[in-house]
């Protein structure tokens, strides 16, 4: 036993390493080495073996990550050096003030060099490393005392459980902010609606909910990410300057943001001002202006503090992205699965750059969550990619006058009694004719996450539905160009490019054409795990129930669904129609083949390429299984440039994207 013992402890500390070093490459770095599944195998069998011998569990085991049972209050912890906090400026001149005190208070330094930093929008905390192990991290609390939440976390898998390198200082004190992305919140908050659950307002309430958690378990389920930003003094790391200490815990594994900047004068900071604002509605996170510090750490300390905040520091805010507005009615909108959603609408209003007069009301029950009446002045915000929503009514201001809500008793479509399911806060509509379903379903087939047919997005759709050429699925692949050309809009160009992409898309992938058809509980990933599966429609088709229940990852619900819809013969008959109108998912490689050369890849041109029209281009890659983008963002993973390639290249290079020349395009697509 005692040899056994020896041998797991070796082995234990081997798996530690090898995990953590993962972890790094995947939760900060984004550049993952191995593959989803040797991962978890590894973190297998480490469970295995901790279960085994439960004495050599460590605090920096990844197993300490997943949570433990629920505290009855968080201890109080003291800074051992106050959590300062920061003085706002909000324009350009106040930015230039801050410079002018500076100088005046250094009098002898000619010249400030800078760091320019995203604000997060999410929690301070600090986080203590002794000797490279994790020992206690804590709110910011009131500057000196915040809250003990080490067991939350550690849940936070961005966040080291030990730093890396082999001279890790005695003591390093991180100071961070712990967010939420905005997907993740976006996809949370969908799950409480699903769920019945009360909504979270912005991914900052949502993150400071969950990092508030006693139970950290809940915590572990919660989509949370971190960013350092400075240390508590900076004695801990002997540096120069900001810049390079920003360096040095990246290098100890801390997770650090790609898009601080150094900036040799104020000019360059007011620059990456302009290009934050500029990126900041593409960026998965939220964040709310700019943190501006001195970049030399001994001037910092010649500068000093204020009572609360440093002046060697100062946040430049974002222009809001929160208005009061009117509340003038409310519509209801059917979905393809004939979920009805209330849609506020507004008075148009500008928050942060764009124009709102519409905002999603998700269901009844938010609607009297938050006391909603018609002619209430609200509170709406804009946050990132995510649908302006009604944050709450002004109810100081109410006259009197303000009407309740009525919802429906009846689809605004067909006419047909809605129904409430056991257990659904959306009322539904059940007629399977209703064209309100029928419109939406098309249009989420055409859509992005349905055959992503270029040409034929909601406008167009709803064009081609109206004057009755598509009714159902199929109608669509027997589009012609001469039809389209003869429609109001349609010139011939983009009449022919949408029947080019309407033929291409003949031979989609399996799994997208899964995901096109709108089966209930089946989206892209599902789709794809019955891709990988079956391969082809046939097989799909003769599985059965218990055949689909042998898919890791499907479960029974999911799987009645399949069955329900595929049994269904008016279903069938629409997929024997789809077939002879050529639609062959998967027809131009063989089952075999493996994953298209460029599955996955996501390719934005920009500049004039010599040897292809951009068409060309796009329809290349589009056949090698990639996606082209129109925009920059994160998911972008290859910029193409051409001729006078524009700002994109610069803003590509930053966000650390692939570039490519057009010998590079012609090499990845051969
Ligand atoms: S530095 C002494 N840098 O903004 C310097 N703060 O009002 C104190 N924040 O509570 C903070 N991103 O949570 C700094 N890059 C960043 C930041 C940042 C977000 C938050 C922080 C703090 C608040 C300051």
């Amino acid at each position: 036993m005692a040899a056994e013992r020896e041998a797991a402890r070796k082995r234990l500390k081997v798996l530690r390493e090898e995990l953590g070093y993962h972890a790094h490459r995947y939760y900060v770095l984004d550049q993952p080495v191995i593959a989803d599944v040797e991962y978890d195998r590894l973190f297998r069998e480490l469970l295995e073996l901790e279960e085994k011998f439960p004495e050599l569990v460590t605090d920096d085991s990844p197993s300490q990550r997943v949570g433990g049972a629920p505290l009855e209050k968080f201890a109080g912890v003291q800074h051992r050096h106050a959590m300062l906090s920061l003085e706002n400026a909000f324009s350009e001149a106040e930015l230039r003030d801050f410079e002018e005190r500076l100088l005046r208070f250094l009098k002898d330094t000619a010249r400030l060099a800078y760091v320019a930093e995203p604000k997060m929008d999410g929690l301070a905390v600090e986080l203590v490393y002794e000797n490279g192990l994790f020992v206690r991290g804590s709110t910011r609390g009131d500057g000196r005392t915040g809250e003990d939440i080490t067991r939350n976390l550690k849940t936070i898998a961005a966040i080291p459980l030990r730093l890396q390198g082999e001279n890790p200082p005695a003591l390093l004190e991180v100071r961070g902010e712990v967010f939420m992305g905005s997907a993740g919140f976006k996809k949370m908050n969908e799950e409480r609606a699903a769920a019945g659950e009360p909504l979270f307002a912005n991914p900052r309430n949502a993150a400071a909910g969950s990092l508030r958690q006693l139970d950290s378990r809940l915590t572990a389920r919660r989509p949370l990410d971190f960013y350092a930003y400075g240390i508590s003094d900076p004695a801990q790391l002997a540096c120069a300057t900001q810049h390079e200490l920003l360096a040095r815990l990246g290098g100890l594994g801390l997770k650090v943001n790609p898009l601080v900047r150094f900036c040799p004068v104020l000019d360059e900071v007011i620059a990456h001002y302009r290009y934050l604002l500029e990126v900041r509605a593409g960026l998965d996170y939220e964040i709310d202006g700019m943190v501006v510090k001195v970049n030399s750490l001994a001037l910092q300390a010649r500068l000093g503090n204020k009572a609360r905040t440093p002046r060697w520091a100062i946040a430049c805010k974002f222009p809001a992205s929160q208005a009061t507005t009117r509340l003038l009615a409310v519509d209801f909108q059917v979905g393809r699965t004939g979920a009805v959603t209330p849609v506020a609408i507004l008075a148009p209003v500008a928050i942060g750059g764009v124009t709102v007069s519409r905002a999603t009301l998700h269901n009844e029950e938010e609607i009297k969550r938050k006391d909603l009446r018609i002619g209430d002045r609200v509170l709406v915000q804009r946050a990132g990619d995510v649908i302006p929503e009604i944050v709450q009514p002004i109810a100081d201001l109410r006259t009197g006058g303000e009407k309740p809500v009525a919802m429906p008793s009846h689809c605004p479509s067909c006419g047909h009694t809605l129904v409430r399911e056991e257990g659904e806060a959306a009322l539904r509509c059940v007629n399977a004719h209703c064209p309100a379903q029928r419109l939406r379903s098309l249009m989420h087939f055409t859509g992005k996450t349905g055959m992503d047919i270029e040409g034929l997005g909601k406008k167009a759709m709803a064009q081609l539905f109206a004057e009755k050429l598509v009714e159902d699925i199929p109608d669509i692949f027997a589009l012609q160009a001469e039809t389209l050309a003869g429609l109001d809009g349609w010139a011939r160009k983009s009449a022919e490019n949408a029947v080019a992409a309407i033929a291409a898309s003949r031979n989609a992938s399996l799994a997208r054409l899964l995901s096109a058809l709108g089966i209930r509980h089946v989206g892209e990933v599902t789709a794809a795990l019955l891709e990988e599966r079956f391969q082809t429609m046939e097989r799909l088709l003769a599985a059965s129930l218990e055949e689909l229940l042998t898919v890791e990852g499907i479960g029974e619900q999911v799987a009645a669904s399949i069955r329900d819809y595929f049994g269904d013969p008016a279903v069938q008959q629409m997929l024997a129609r789809l077939r002879q109108l050529g639609v062959a998912p998967g027809k131009t490689r063989a089952a075999d083949q493996g994953p298209l050369p460029l599955q996955g890849a996501v390719l934005l041109f920009t500049g004039t390429l010599v040897s292809f029209s951009r068409d060309e281009a796009k329809e290349i890659v589009k056949k090698l299984g990639g996606q082209v983008s129109s925009s920059l963002s994160r998911k972008v993973t290859h910029l193409v440039c051409g001729d006078k390639p524009g700002s994109k290249l610069q803003k590509a290079e930053e966000l650390g994207i692939t570039i490519l020349d057009e010998k590079g395009f012609q090499q990845l697509i051969s």
